[in-house]
């Protein structure tokens, strides 16, 4: 029998997600499909009961229910519990299993490029689901200090409460001093939207150097602004696309035990820019 894979979330049409994971099914020959499902925000349960009628293989989770999926779990991963989040779904029979392939998709291109993280200072800017991840991906790997930039204060100040408990020391800065201080930091990551389909910087690059490595998490344009200007400045950069490629190898390998045929993967994301 077919077995069908699912994003569910909201917006849901502009999903990159069935395309790479068709690709990796065609391309392995695997009798399998992956679909786009659009449930709206208050609707999770009722969208959840009609995908187990449907006997949903495994689901990808987006925005808006990546936390209020963790209470439909039957079981979840370290990494789920630790975030408060779940991205990754298996459906066996009924019982679902929650994992979040989010941290180890955003570090996978770190570790490619053997850059080392331990004792390093970091400028995270943003402070929502996703830098809540990142924040779990870096104390993991045990970088020294996280300074967290957001436009608004109390979201930094919860952030930071978060990675405090990981262990870490912490700062807070507003996005306009972030500019200033940006060159100081081993690692600047960009985990707000700002820049997304728009020619915007979240925020000022003109202390940003060779020493730096600056990591955008936005990867519709590839080039944001952000990647443009740090370029310029000799930075060492890393595309948002390379976190949403692995982290959806990463879901493709829970769900079918073999290992993502990233090339296909790559060459079908990178088609759609
Ligand atoms: P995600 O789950 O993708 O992280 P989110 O939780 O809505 O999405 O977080 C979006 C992040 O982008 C937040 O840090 C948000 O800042 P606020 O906490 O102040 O809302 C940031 N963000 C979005 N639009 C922004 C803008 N125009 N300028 C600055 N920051 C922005």
């Amino acid at each position: 029998m077919t077995k069908t894979y699912a994003v569910i979330g909201d917006p849901i049409d502009h999903s990159l997600s069935p395309a790479i994971h068709n690709a990796a099914f065609a391309f392995l020959g695997m009798d399998c499909a992956y679909i786009a499902y659009k449930i709206p925000k208050g609707e999770l349960k009722e969208g959840l009961e009609s995908l187990k009628k449907i006997q949903i293989a495994g689901l990808n989770v987006t925005i808006p229910h990546k936390v209020e999926m963790m209470q439909f779990l039957n079981s979840a991963d370290n990494d789920c519990n630790l975030i408060g989040a779940t991205n990754t779904v298996v459906n066996e029979n009924g019982f679902l299993k929650g994992y979040n392939t989010d941290l180890g998709g955003f570090l996978e291109p770190i570790k490619k490029r053997n850059l080392e993280c331990k004792d390093t200072k970091v400028l995270l800017v943003g402070a929502g689901g996703a830098a809540r991840a990142i924040v779990a991906a870096f104390a993991r790997e045990k970088v020294h200090k996280i300074t967290v930039a957001n436009r608004t204060k109390e979201r930094a100040q919860d952030l930071i409460k978060f990675a405090n408990k990981l262990g870490l020391e912490t700062e807070y800065t507003d996005l306009v001093s972030a500019g200033n201080v940006a060159g100081n930091h081993n690692f600047i990551v960009n985990a707000t939207s700002v820049g997304m389909r728009e020619n915007a910087c979240p925020i000022s690059t003109r202390s940003i150097n060779s020493n730096c490595v600056v990591y955008d998490i936005v990867y519709i344009p590839v080039n944001t602004e952000l990647i443009v200007q740090s370029k310029e400045r000799g930075a060492t950069v890393i595309y948002g696309w390379e976190m949403l490629l692995a982290q959806a190898a990463l879901s493709f390998e829970i769900w079918t035990g073999r290992k993502a045929p990233y090339d296909a993967m790559k060459l079908t994301l990178l088609g759609r820019f």
